[in-house]
């Protein structure tokens, strides 16, 4: 009888940790934050249409992503810009933002991929020239 609670009790704990590692939705008020977020700490670099022309940017070397007109070296999937922003690139300026609330990291993933081209956001794999349907 007792056991039987206990495997209850744990898988419990175990679901739970599971689905709190899921990606938050992204929604305007998502958004919202990143971007007031995204003044504070990244405008300077990255610039505030994210074209990696912040008035520190500018001046750095490697230069920061332009958001809008370069591929992502570490992916542009949400939980690949959300790794990013938590341990950083080593070799730039580019730095871990881990201080900042998880929630925080996810508002500004979806703020930065807003500044992408629209067909990049839709992901179409194995879209080569003349492979017809
Ligand atoms: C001190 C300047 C600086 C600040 C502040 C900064 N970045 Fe960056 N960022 C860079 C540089 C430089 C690179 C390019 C590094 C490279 O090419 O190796 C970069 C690259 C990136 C990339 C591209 C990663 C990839 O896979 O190519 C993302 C996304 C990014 N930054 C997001 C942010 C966000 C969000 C913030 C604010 C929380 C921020 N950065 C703050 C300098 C900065």
């Amino acid at each position: 009888m007792k056991m039987k609670w206990m495997g209850v009790a744990l898988s419990t704990v175990v679901l739970g940790t599971a689905a709190w590692a899921a990606p938050p939705k992204s929604s305007p008020a998502m958004i919202e934050k990143g971007k007031t977020s995204y003044a504070t700490n990244c405008l300077a670099c990255h610039g505030e249409k994210g074209l990696g022309d912040g008035p520190t940017g500018q001046y750095l070397n490697p230069k920061p992503r332009n958001f809008a007109a370069e591929p992502f070296k570490n992916g542009n999937k949400p939980e690949e810009v959300f790794k990013t922003l938590t341990t950083g690139i080593p070799g730039s300026t580019m730095v871990a933002f881990a201080q900042l609330p998880e929630e925080e990291r996810w508002a500004l993933t979806y703020y930065v991929l807003e500044f992408q081209p629209k067909p990049a956001k839709a992901e179409k794999k194995g879209a080569k020239k003349g492979k017809k349907k």
